[in-house]
């Protein structure tokens, strides 16, 4: 067991090597918007395999050239794909093309630069059904606040079965989702050292949003 599987158990780290190496060219600061983009998304459909590996399956029978047999199919309500606006959004695309019968809702928050606590300002997913499965998307946990606070209102919204997506994640994060909502797996590319002062996370990629946007 890795160190820090014994310390959060709430944590799958994705080690692929597809993933580190997608993940490397996204840290490099003079990766531009347009490759930036594109790494994410690469990186979000290799991330969303990992965390649907699990998804559960029915017999359905299928009609080859050949013959009839019996294939499977995925059983119960389709997957909800949930990003946290803006950076989560990066994450969509990807996914959607892994999976392209997923609902979408979207979260907005953001953190305030001086508090670190996150500002909601948008909420809207799928109906929550008994066993619909949410990934909630974002590239970056850092304090936990966003992730948090976004899992606390889909669970108000009657979603039981959520697993949180993530890119880069600071142990401060992790720990907090651990504490808050340990029923909550998570799954990133990469868990760094921790935070700086600002809040960002170390080493880290910089700005997820801005990134993605262009915006500084
Ligand atoms: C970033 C990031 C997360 C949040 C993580 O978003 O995309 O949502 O910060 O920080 P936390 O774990 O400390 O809450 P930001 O608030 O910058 O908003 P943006 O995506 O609109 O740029
Ligand atoms: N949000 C980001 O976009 N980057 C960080 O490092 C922390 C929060």
């Amino acid at each position: 067991m890795t160190n820090a599987a014994a310390t959060f158990p709430n944590l799958t780290v994705v080690g692929h090597p597809l993933v580190q190496h997608k993940l490397t060219r996204l840290r490099d600061r003079t990766t531009g918007t347009r490759d930036f983009k594109a790494l994410v998304s690469e990186i979000s459909m290799l991330m969303a395999y990992e965390a649907t590996q699990d998804l559960a399956l029915e017999n359905v029978p299928v009609q080859t050239p050949l013959e009839g047999t019996t294939g499977r199919h995925l059983a119960g309500k389709k997957l909800a794909l949930v990003p946290i606006l803006r950076a989560g959004l990066g994450m969509v695309d990807g996914i959607t093309q892994l999976v392209p019968h997923a609902r979408v809702g979207h979260i907005g928050l953001y953190r305030d630069h001086d508090t670190l606590q996150p500002v909601d300002y948008y909420f809207k997913i799928p109906g929550s059904g008994e066993d619909r499965l949410f990934l909630v998307l974002d590239p970056m946990l850092a304090t936990g606040g966003s992730a948090c606070q976004a899992v606390t209102a889909l669970k108000h919204a009657g979603a039981t079965r959520i697993r949180f997506v993530c890119l880069v994640a600071a142990p401060e994060g992790v720990r907090r989702m651990l504490t808050q909502h340990a029923d909550v797996p998570v799954f990133a590319a990469a868990l760094d050292r921790g935070l700086d002062a600002r809040g960002y996370i170390l080493p880290g990629l910089g700005d997820a949003g801005d990134r993605l946007f262009g915006t500084t």
